[in-house]
């Protein structure tokens, strides 16, 4: 080994993720389409000789944090939580961590439902992995930064963003089955169309207690149809038989709720049936579905989700609008046709301003490979 190699960092980066359709199907062990993007955080990390001293810097913000392996706990809040909780989890499962000096950096919208949780929980647990040797598989890390934000941050999140950001595959979306992870590539082409990110730059407070909330009201769901079917585990085994058969016995929310999840998860099979085939028409329809289903039963759209989703609506260049992420703020997806995108987002813009006094930014994103060393 030369001195090169003691002193020089080693860098792995994680992408951010879209999601074509299914959302809040993952924690129901249904089925999510996501694809990651070329938005991504990158970490750089070494190794400083101390048993247990860590370092950190996160470099967009200037900020630093220093904690011991031997002692750390969550703190309320920050960025802090998800990179503990990463080396928490990778210890649990017997990973042999010492201190380590890192810095990371990116260019995620925080707060834009492209997960830039995701992207740094796993950046750093691919970059902590391949220094310290660790030698755990993908599926392991994956399940590993999922863990990090149920316990350090404390979101109940389902896999879709850290699988997206582990898994993802250049030109591809990942048809994944949150139940088996079983999964398979889909090429994302839309001949002239494309997809169009709008960023609200908003992220209401409510996201991530009505985050928790949402869970909770589909595990009371299960436990309804759990009476009359023990073999219901989750949502993602309810028919819609079955759904309408219980309407009736079910407390309004709960039913909308699980609405929401079954028909959601019909409509990602569907969708991917559409793409497959090339229909984009098709596609374009259960996008909207998904959004008015995310709007009105699941309730976690917002004011200025569902005012950028109306702009779209009877312009014949537009084929599907929706929120996308876990909602209350964050971007619209929109499958628009190329030669309109610069006009349309444009004219949304305007609008945009002039109902909210916000300004909206607009993203065409690539669709790139999951985490990597940076070579
Ligand atoms: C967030 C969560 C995901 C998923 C989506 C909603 O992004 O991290 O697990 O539940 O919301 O689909």
């Amino acid at each position: 080994m030369n001195t090169k190699d003691i002193t020089e960092p080693l860098r792995a980066y994680a992408p951010g993720r879209i999601n074509i359709i299914g959302e809040h199907t993952d924690y129901n062990d249904g089925f999510v389409l996501p694809a990651a993007v070329d938005k991504k955080i990158t970490v750089s990390i070494q190794k400083n000789g101390s048993p247990g001293q860590c370092l950190v810097t996160a470099a967009n913000l200037d900020e630093h944090y220093s904690f011991n392996l031997k002692d750390f706990a969550p703190l309320p809040s920050g960025w802090q939580n998800y990179i503990m909780g990463v080396v928490h989890e990778l210890q649990q499962l017997g990973g042999k961590i010492e201190g380590f000096t890192c810095s990371f950096e990116g260019n995620v919208p925080i707060g834009g439902g492209m997960s830039s949780s995701a992207a740094l929980e796993c950046s750093l647990g691919y970059a902590l992995n391949e220094l310290f040797q660790l030698g755990f598989n993908q599926a392991q890390l994956i399940y590993a930064c999922q863990k990090a934000e149920h316990n350090f941050v404390g979101i109940k999140c389902g896999i879709m963003d850290q699988f997206a950001s582990m898994m993802g595959k250049k030109g591809q979306a990942i048809l994944l089955d949150c139940r088996s992870l079983d999964y398979q590539y889909y090429p994302l082409e839309f001949g002239r169309y494309q997809l169009l990110l709008l960023n609200t730059n908003v992220s209401h407070a409510l996201a991530s207690s009505a985050y928790n909330t949402r869970r909770s009201e589909c595990e009371e769901g299960v436990a309804l149809f759990q009476k009359k079917h023990p073999g219901i585990t989750h949502l993602r085994d309810v028919t819609t038989e079955q759904l309408d058969a219980h309407k009736a016995s079910m407390p309004e929310t709960i039913f909308r709720r699980c609405h929401h999840v079954v028909s959601e998860n019909q409509r990602v099979l569907e969708a991917t049936k559409a793409l497959a085939a090339g229909k984009h028409q098709e596609l374009g329809r259960l996008m909207y579905q998904s959004h008015f289903s995310l709007q009105h039963d699941y309730d976690v759209s917002c004011a200025e989700l569902d005012f950028l989703v109306e702009q779209t609506l009877n312009k014949d260049y537009i084929l599907g609008a929706r929120m996308m992420g876990g909602g209350f703020g964050g971007c619209t997806l929109n499958l628009i046709e190329k030669a309109r995108r610069d006009e349309f987002a444009e004219a949304a813009a305007h609008a945009y301003r002039a109902r909210f006094g916000i300004g909206l930014t607009p993203y065409s994103v690539s669709i790139e490979d999951g985490a990597s060393l940076v070579l």
